[in-house]
């Protein structure tokens, strides 16, 4: 038998054995997932006397269980770490019998833990679900159990617990273990199987119990011990490249861990997303030459021929390559505080590999309880939606049902760098490959030539009444009448006409901001020089808009006045509308205004006139 130790080097052995199963366990705290650990860990011969002893003394102090052992405690003494990767942190336990060593994802029940189980599921090949047999299935089973779907759990073990208290009845358990099957089917799950079990009086942990004779299954060790997983190793080779190794002109390497598969000198490969076809020379691991290496390896390659390949890129078998794209279905799971909006530009980190991406459109949201798909336009913390993917290049990815590795993203904000959302790729979208840029022969260049000006975009952002429009107008008024040629794109007036269909929502800003950042880039390609003049209240679409032109034609222009002022000075009314609660949303009162950080100019409207302000625009303008 084996033994849960905090003996760290008893635990890295567990991770060197290559026999090693990864275990998400869910259930909320009333069904008994920590005793059920506890007591099999006991059971199984793996807890120490000293330590069974102690936690019978603790017991009797603060158990939950009346004085009774309270096998819940044994857990607080295994060993736990909290892996505090680029993900979430989730708590994992490791412990081992002489067949194999398991690592174990306890995932709390609650909806808002849905990151953690999710963060639990993405690296577990199996999942538990634990169910009380007084309760039957629940609608949190039905969220475990979705959400180890969707993250890619192919096997699903529901352990229907408490059968003391319901005295064994056959006829109840055989209704539970059927609804338990037919959930899973219905999502997806491609093999279940169910145990009847007590954590309490220990029936069928590590032996079949006297008391359910109609049972003939195995007892949950044995199940845990023997259940077959599909190995990443059987997949075709796929090294995600971390990083480029060239100590020298002699030597170019290429740096990772094996995501799937395995690999020897002369294999045939593939770089990606380039599709640059090369032979394997070499697969080093640590100093020395391998004469194969397989999935979960860290090693370098080296090819015979001299292509090229950048971190971040894959290079696999030539021939079952992984699917390259830029657009994608894929399913999200949002996390940050601030919602996810489609439009706005985010990073997206695959494999070793990370790339600007947006959300173009959220299908649907799923109910985690129902699996109901329910219209949204954003995702708050822990929503789950159907979404529409685009990336700023194409990757290599294979869906994430196929391959976690190279199906699985997180998507992290530009600002904040924080990881605010991970999700799954369902396939590709070939939709935009027909699409191919027109080259003309008349560019930017050559239309500004003819106008003699620079092209601009002056981009005024600022509150409601801080007076952008106004200076906008007078400083398109003095280049006018210098002979410029100019177009001011203004808010109120855009969405009169192109953007009618947008409200005040963060989704509809976010989209509003994006069309006419757009409409402004068409325009600096017409030769024009283009004044904005858009609340634009969020930084990250602002930044977007600047990533559209070229060094040194965006110009940030900060129109900058206290709340306070603009709304004393309500020129339109709107202030006291909104204060009065006839406007939702409005910018400064219920939805906020984020200053830029480094605008190129920065005006105060309630210290100095109009015509002032213009003239400083001007001014820098033409310096
Ligand atoms: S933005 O936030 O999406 O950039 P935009 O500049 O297009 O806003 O439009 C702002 C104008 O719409 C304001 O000048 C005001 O006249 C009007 N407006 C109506 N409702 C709102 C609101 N809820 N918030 C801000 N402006 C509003």
């Amino acid at each position: 038998m084996g033994r849960a130790s905090d003996d760290p080097a008893l635990k890295l052995r567990a991770l060197e054995i290559r026999d090693t199963l990864r275990i998400a366990i869910c259930g909320s705290v009333d069904d008994g997932k920590s005793t059920l650990l506890g007591r099999l860990l006991a059971e199984a011969g793996m807890i120490p006397d000293d330590r069974l002893q102690q936690m019978i003394r603790d017991s009797r102090k603060h158990g939950t269980q009346g004085g009774a052992p309270d096998y819940a405690l044994l857990l607080d003494g295994l060993e736990a770490e909290r892996e505090q990767g680029i993900t979430i942190d989730v708590a994992w336990r490791y412990f081992g019998t002489d067949r194999r060593a398991f690592i174990v994802a306890d995932c709390p029940g609650h909806a808002q833990y849905t990151r953690n189980m999710a963060s639990g599921a993405s690296n577990a090949e199996l999942g538990i679900v634990l169910v009380d047999a007084r309760a039957g299935v629940q609608t949190q089973t039905r969220r475990h159990v979705a959400i180890l779907a969707m993250f890619g759990v192919t096997r699903v073990l529901f352990a229907v617990n408490k059968l003391d208290l319901i005295d064994y009845d056959v006829a109840r358990y055989a209704q539970i273990e059927h609804e338990c099957r037919e959930l899973a089917r219905t999502l997806g799950i491609a093999r279940s199987d169910a145990i009847p079990v007590s954590a309490l009086t220990a029936d069928n942990l590590v032996v079949n119990s006297p008391r359910t004779p109609w049972y003939t299954g195995e007892p949950l060790l044995k199940f845990l011990e023997t259940v077959e997983i599909p190995r990443r190793s059987d997949a075709p080779f796929a090294l995600p490249v971390q990083w480029v190794n060239r100590p020298d002109q002699h030597f170019r390497g290429y740096t990772g861990s094996i995501a799937s598969g395995r690999i020897a000198p002369d294999a045939e490969v593939v770089v990606l997303p380039a599709g640059t076809r090369a032979r394997v020379a070499r697969v080093i691991g640590g100093a020395n030459d391998l004469d194969s290496a397989q999935a979960g390896d860290a090693i370098t390659l080296t090819l015979a021929e001299q292509v090229d390949v950048s971190r971040g890129d894959v290079i696999a078998d030539a021939a079952h390559p992984p699917e390259v794209s830029a657009q994608f279905a894929c399913h999200v799971l949002w996390l940050g505080d601030a919602p996810l909006l489609p439009g706005r530009r985010y990073l997206l980190k695959l494999a070793t590999r990370t790339l600007g991406a947006q959300i173009t459109e959220i299908k649907h949201r799923i109910d985690p309880d129902t699996q109901a798909h329910l219209a949204a336009t954003r995702l708050s913390a822990n929503e789950i939606g159907y979404c529409n993917l685009s990336l700023d290049g194409d990757i290599a990815y294979r869906p994430y049902r196929e391959d976690r590795t190279l199906g699985g993203f997180i998507l992290i904000d530009r600002e904040s760098n924080a990881t605010v959302g991970c999700g799954t790729l369902d396939f590709g979208l070939r939709r935009n490959k027909n699409v191919h840029w027109q080259h003309l022969d008349v560019d930017r260049a050559a239309r500004a030539r003819i106008k003699g000006q620079q092209p601009r975009c002056l981009w005024f952002t600022g509150l409601s009444g801080a007076g952008k429009s106004t200076i906008a107008n007078l400083v398109e008024r003095r280049l006018h009448a210098d002979g410029f040629h100019t177009i001011t794109l203004d808010g109120d007036n855009i969405r009169h006409g192109l953007n009618r269909d947008l409200g005040f929502t963060d989704a509809d800003r976010v989209e509003n901001i994006r069309r006419v950042a757009e409409v402004a880039k068409l325009m600096l390609d017409a030769g024009l020089i283009v004044l904005v003049s858009f609340i634009s209240p969020f930084r990250a679409e602002r930044r977007m808009a600047r990533a559209l032109f070229n060094e040194g034609e965006f110009w940030e222009v900060f129109v900058d006045a206290p709340l306070e002022v603009c709304e004393e000075r309500d020129v339109k009314g709107l202030y006291a509308k909104a204060r009065a609660g006839d406007i939702a949303n409005f910018t400064g009162i219920g939805s906020p205004y984020e200053p830029p950080e480094n605008p190129e100019i920065h005006l105060h409207s309630d210290r100095e006139a109009a015509a002032e302000s213009a003239r400083r625009v001007i001014e820098a303008l033409f310096a």
